[in-house]
């Protein structure tokens, strides 16, 4: 068994010896950005797959703001510089707008059916974003909702922290309150309801849905070395595959509750019909050719994918760069403070009168709330969201505690 494995990583070490010199032969005409030497590709490679924004923080340190990075295969452009960033997006969009087809995530984005390509079906898709997510009618609807459900969490903590003291879990914390403002955007339901936060199914609960929902980060190498494609099979893309069967079953079970009771309430008793699955349903009954299952359960589960992990992760960052700044969180309360005064919680329209602040979650929790770290300095991990994340006590400010009770 031993010499077994011994031939077998010579033959694949030969393999990418080969693949290495005849790719470097391939581009050395070519007028390419800095980039790493070639032998050193595969330590690279390695390094990514552990961690990788410190990875390429490191590499753009070393190569400056546009580099080249040959992952096996795929030649990949790392821009680290917002004047580098804006020479590509919206400078030339078209150009980077193409997806690579990643063999592993074939099954997880739906066959593809999203339009990895900028063609037809890429337009259609960009255009349903625009029109139902981005647009000035959508965004007002979203603000409504962000607006309710921050107030829903600013009272769940009030009402945990009036009487004592309470340790609150930041992850936890904003991943529900994300995760519920998604939920109500896409099916007009709340996930998380009030008495349920802080039991222990609900723990479970979220447990279960940051395993799903959170994208995956890390990288196949059957990707990005084709020879390599039936390691991966049986080792990183089938765990990928179970999960995503029961992602699958979750979007699933939510489509069928909107095709099998079209007078679906939403918690506080609205009739839904405006929600994105709504619209979604709507568009496939009109043009079933281009609103495939396929596309209805991708499109879904990227609104998922897009509107959670990202805020919780910002949010939590945030959160930690206010904990270990006070002066930051002060100057931000002060200017809450001298604009809205004691009597209101501040809302979307009052940001653009608050340069200082630009988050509207955090800027309430600021508002209302002392905060007071309970342990250690927080660290996010982006590569291992998993983590535990710092538990913070919040306490009422005196000055609110008649608004929260009223809330
Ligand atoms: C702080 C929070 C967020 C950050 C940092 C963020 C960042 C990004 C980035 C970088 C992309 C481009 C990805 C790519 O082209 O490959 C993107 C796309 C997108 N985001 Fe966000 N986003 C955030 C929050 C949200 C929220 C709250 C929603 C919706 C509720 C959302 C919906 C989307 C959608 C629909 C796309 C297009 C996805 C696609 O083209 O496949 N995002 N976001």
């Amino acid at each position: 068994m031993d010499a077994l494995k011994c031939y077998l990583g010579f033959f694949v070490s030969i393999l990418f010896i080969v693949y290495q010199f005849t790719a470097n032969r391939r581009n050395q005409h070519k007028n390419l950005p800095p980039s790493p030497p070639s032998v050193a590709i595969i330590d690279h490679f390695l390094l990514l797959t552990l961690s990788i924004h410190q990875a390429v923080n490191n590499l753009s340190n070393k190569y400056g703001p546009i580099f080249l990075q040959r992952l096996g295969s795929r030649p990949t452009l790392v821009l680290s510089s917002h004047a580098a960033i804006e020479e590509c997006f919206p400078k030339h969009d078209i150009i980077f707008s193409n997806r690579p087809l990643l063999p592993s995530r074939k099954v997880l984005e739906y066959n593809h059916s999203l339009g990895s390509h900028y063609d037809n079906q890429w337009r259609n898709i960009r255009r349903f974003y625009v029109l139902e997510i981005f647009s000035a009618k959508r965004l007002q609807m979203s603000s409504n909702i962000r607006t309710e459900e921050i107030r829903f969490m600013i009272n769940h903590l009030y009402k945990r922290s009036f009487k004592e003291v309470k340790k609150v879990e930041v992850k936890t914390l904003f991943y529900s309150l994300a995760f519920n403002i998604v939920m109500k955007m896409a099916a007009g339901i709340r996930w998380f309801e009030d008495e349920e936060l802080d039991s222990d199914i609900s723990k479970g609960k979220l447990v279960d849905l940051v395993k799903m929902f959170t994208p995956p980060l890390t990288m196949a190498l059957g990707d990005y070395f084709p020879f390599l494609r039936w390691l991966t099979y049986y080792g990183e893309e089938r765990k990928l595959l179970k999960n995503h069967k029961r992602k699958d079953a979750f979007i699933q079970a939510l489509l069928d509750a909107h095709q099998n009771n079209s007078s679906l309430t939403s918690t506080d008793g609205q009739k839904t019909g405006q929600t994105l699955i709504d619209v979604m349903l709507k568009l496939q009954e009109s043009e079933p050719e281009l609103y495939t299952n396929d596309v209805v359960k991708g499109t879904i589960q990227t609104l998922i994918l897009a509107g959670t992990h990202t805020t919780s992760i910002v949010m939590e960052g945030a959160v930690s760069q206010l904990i270990s700044h006070p002066n930051v969180f002060q100057n931000a309360r002060d200017e809450i403070d001298s604009h809205t005064g004691y009597s209101r919680l501040i809302d979307d329209t009052d940001l653009a009168k608050l340069p200082y602040l630009h988050a509207l979650s955090l800027g309430t929790l600021i508002q209302c709330f002392d905060w007071e770290e309970s342990q250690g300095p927080l660290k996010t991990n982006l590569s291992k969201p998993e983590n535990k994340s710092a538990e913070i006590v919040f306490r009422p400010r005196e000055a609110f505690t008649d608004l929260l009770a009223q809330l």
